[in-house]
């Protein structure tokens, strides 16, 4: 007798062919034991939760006698009209950008913002238009609405003008979206220069393509002055700016926003949201909305983060300028959370350079290559410093160095 195929991967859709498990995560799941020290994850510092102050805040919701119930309830799935109006005075104070709370939708994390403009945007076999190498969690998100890409050339400045001008221009079909991350990208942790950002707007105006702004970094700047983003330009054309709550206060919560000017395409954000989540957890927007309204506590829980990360990307800057080989170049980030290197040997694998360094040194990164859209770069990593103490930084990045000494 025949034996039955088991299951039914025969009949899944053709989008789900692309969405496969990461051969790194499996790698990296090994270096989360305790003396591994790991750069891998892009994980905030957990000491710096504010879970004293998250507590409160959660028992006077829970015990108000209108919030507990309500926050406990179905809710609206443009997001909860306070902390709505709370992201559109938080850009207005941070980075003088003027919006209405009306142009704000909340999101469970900006992931879920990536994915929801792929699926308002992309049809299969559109073109998004992306920075090399980019954010990996985006990739991913446009993966699933089978997009192909068109890449740009970046230098230490961000996105150059008219690398995208030239993209956009011989493009063989018009793309339907640019992406990029303005400050402190992930993974390279380079910032897109202030003199570039209106000549960008300017382009994607002239070229009628929409424009995905996303910054979980922005506020997390260590030292100079914040540029302003591009969603502060006035234009005919398409912005959206994607913010979070992930890092200037916990991922867990899954709490983040995006902000959209254009009321014809927050029309098909609402319901295309509607149907993946009817809307974002209702008691979290309540918690954070309750836990900002001390303005000053929270101003003063980003500085101490900032002061955090500060300490530690200094710790690894030192590290990497006593350790690395000379053949080892990298970016010293003003912000963020990474650092990005790259080894100038013919040929370097730093995938091969994981399983060895994990295994016989105990310490773990994410080599770069699943960064580039065409996961056609193999000699590149990115190192996380935001999620352990500087003696650990230097020990780790001693480890490494010593790897690739011999490697
Ligand atoms: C560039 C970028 N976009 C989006 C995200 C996702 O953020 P969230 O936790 O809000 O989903 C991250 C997370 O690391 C990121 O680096």
């Amino acid at each position: 007798m025949k034996t039955a195929t088991l299951g039914h991967a025969n009949r899944l859709a053709a989008r789900t062919q692309r969405l496969r498990a990461s051969t790194i995560r499996e790698i990296l799941k090994v270096t989360q034991q305790p003396d591994v020290i790991s750069f891998a994850g892009g994980l905030p510092a957990p000491e710096l939760f504010p879970r004293q102050e998250l507590a409160d805040a959660a028992a006077r919701i829970l015990a108000d006698p209108v919030n507990g119930p309500n926050s406990l309830q179905y809710s609206v799935t443009e997001g909860h009209p306070p902390l709505r109006a709370w992201v559109a005075k938080r850009l207005h104070d941070v980075w003088g950008v003027e919006i209405s709370p009306d142009d704000v939708l909340v999101t469970g994390g900006s992931q879920q913002g990536l994915d929801l403009i792929g699926k308002v945007f992309l049809d299969p076999g559109d073109t998004v238009v992306l920075e090399n190498p980019s954010y990996l969690g985006a990739i991913q998100a446009f993966d699933a609405y089978q997009a192909e890409y068109l890449t740009v050339a970046t230098d230490a400045l961000g996105m150059v003008p008219d690398s995208l001008e030239r993209a956009l221009r011989t493009a063989p079909h018009p793309p339907k979206l640019v992406y990029l991350v303005p400050n402190f990208g992930n993974p390279t942790g380079v910032t897109l220069a202030a003199e570039r950002r209106e000549t960008i707007v300017r382009i994607c105006e002239r070229f009628d393509v929409p424009l995905a702004e996303d910054d979980p970094y922005g506020e997390l700047r260590y030292e100079g002055r914040h540029f302003t983003p591009l969603i502060a330009h006035p234009t005919t054309g398409t912005i959206i700016y994607l913010g979070t709550n992930s890092k200037i206060c916990a991922p867990g919560l899954r709490v983040a926003w995006m902000v959209c000017r254009d009321p014809a395409v927050r029309e098909r954000i609402v319901p295309a949201k509607q149907a993946a989540d009817l809307h974002t957890n209702t008691f979290c927007q309540y918690l954070i909305t309750e836990y900002v309204r001390d303005d000053a506590a929270f101003t003063a829980h980003v500085e101490a983060i900032k002061n955090c990360y500060r300490e530690r990307r200094d710790a690894m800057r030192e590290a990497m300028r006593a350790h690395m080989p000379d053949d080892v170049r990298y970016n010293e980030p003003s912000g963020g959370l990474f650092f990005w290197a790259t080894v100038e040997r013919p040929n370097f694998d730093t995938e091969a350079l994981l399983h060895e360094v994990a295994e016989r040194r105990r310490v773990a990164f994410v080599p770069g290559r699943a960064f580039f859209p065409h996961r056609d770069v193999k000699n590149t990593m990115r190192l996380n410093f935001s999620n352990m103490p500087p003696e650990r930084i230097h020990e780790g990045i001693k480890r490494l160095a010593d790897g690739l000494r011999i490697a």
